[in-house]
């Protein structure tokens, strides 16, 4: 079949919107409509050279939600009609992580910046012009139609809106649980969340949902640090150097008990601002993504070891998304997480760069591409 969808052909590039061709699901696979898509920093990392991927063309999106139209042989539990979240690294349930409970570590995870099929290098469900195009992520939100492994979808209940439940597959999972499951905020904790996009803002919420006393927002846009306020932080600095005072001057001079980096392009000296700013056993957590060639962490491995400090990397909000997923959208149907507030700009997918232009501008806290 035919469908419209963003790629990006070269790096540095732009998305452009063509006709791909898309096959029907072969075993295992599941044919999704796509209803939304978020506009994830992470696909703006494609595009750029930040995250190199195996196959151009690529068609971008990780992050989005669905409703299945075909079913193929052998997906138990998923029916055509179903409303679908996608999760942007496939769950096999099986391996050493999904078995221990670090399913955002699946092995499947491995090759899905191939674009291709999880599993197998080569092979590919989008052509263009007879060519592969990869799938980001195996997914490829920016598509009106996607064809994907069944095991990166999880099934809603319907009555939820799909355009919020879109949010939950990435950026509500990966900030969220940034908090609660990396940071391990506790009652009482001093929390600075570093950046406050589609993840920070929901790092925001997990670290006021875990209980933190403090939660301090830190982002040069002035309506990133109002819209964090709103959403439960405590204060809010345009800068991190502002923010570290205001954790020392309530914490006795010690510092705050976690920092959550979210930079949009997260590099060394972030990382290093954020370790400085924790207390003695504190702990930094690192989301945010940069070029993927830089290699300098300027931090002091004597501070490292004498103030017992932990830097605590972050996948997918260290995340289960097969309960998780439905959890989230679960505290959003009680209020409890807010989820409206976060989708700034809807556009049709023809004008995906000017939501990225907007992300850039730091005009969204999340743009979403939504399909008629
Ligand atoms: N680890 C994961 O699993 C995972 C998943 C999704 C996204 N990410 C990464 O997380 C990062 C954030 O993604 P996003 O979609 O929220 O991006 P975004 O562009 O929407 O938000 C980034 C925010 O950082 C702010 N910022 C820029 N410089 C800053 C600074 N020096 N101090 C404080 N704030 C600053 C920007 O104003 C912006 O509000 C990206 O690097 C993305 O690739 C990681
Ligand atoms: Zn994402
Ligand atoms: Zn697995």
């Amino acid at each position: 079949m035919k469908t419209r969808s963003a790629i990006v052909r070269e790096v540095p590039g732009k998305w452009e919107v063509v006709e791909l061709d898309l096959d029907e699901p072969g075993t295992g696979e599941v044919l999704v409509r796509t209803v939304a898509a978020g506009l994830c920093h992470s696909d703006d990392h494609i595009t750029t050279g930040d995250l190199p991927v195996k196959t151009m063309p690529m068609c971008g999106g990780h992050e989005g939600s669905g409703v299945v139209e075909a079913v193929g042989p052998e997906v138990n539990g998923i029916a055509v009609g179903d409303h679908v979240v996608f999760t942007y690294i496939p769950i096999c349930g099986r391996c050493r992580w999904c078995s221990s409970g670090l399913q955002a570590l699946c092995d499947l995870g491995s090759g899905t910046l191939h674009g291709s099929r999880p599993g197998d290098p080569t092979s590919f469900r989008m052509h263009l012009d007879g060519a592969p195009v990869g799938q980001n992520s195996g997914v490829s939100t920016f598509s009106e139609y996607t064809t994907v492994d069944a095991r990166s979808l999880v099934v809603v209940d319907k009555d939820l809106p799909l355009e919020v439940a879109a949010l939950v597959g990435c950026g509500v999972l990966t900030g969220w649980g940034a908090a609660v499951n990396s940071a391990e905020v506790r009652p009482g904790d001093v929390v600075v969340v570093m950046g406050i996009g589609g993840i920070g803002i929901n790092a925001v919420q997990g670290a006021v949902h875990a209980g933190a006393a403090e939660v301090i927002a830190v982002d040069p846009v002035e309506f990133k640090r109002n819209t964090a306020l709103a959403l439960g932080a405590t204060s809010a600095f345009a800068d991190i150097s502002e923010a570290v005072q205001y954790a020392r001057s309530i914490t006795n001079g010690q510092g705050a008990d976690s920092v959550i980096v979210t930079v949009g392009v997260t590099v060394g000296e972030h990382v290093a601002q954020g370790f400085s700013a924790i207390r003695k056993a504190g702990t930094l957590v690192v989301v945010g993504l940069g070029p993927k060639s830089a290699r300098e962490l300027p931090i002091s491995s004597t501070e490292l070891v004498l103030y017992h400090k932990r830097i605590q990397g972050s996948l997918f909000g260290g995340a289960k998304p097969l309960s998780d997923i439905p959890r989230a959208l679960d505290l959003y149907r009680k209020g409890i997480l807010k989820l409206d507030e976060l989708i700034t700009t809807r556009y049709p997918l023809d004008d995906i760069v000017q939501g990225y232009d907007d992300m850039h501008g730091g005009r969204n806290i999340r743009g979403l591409v939504t399909f008629s």
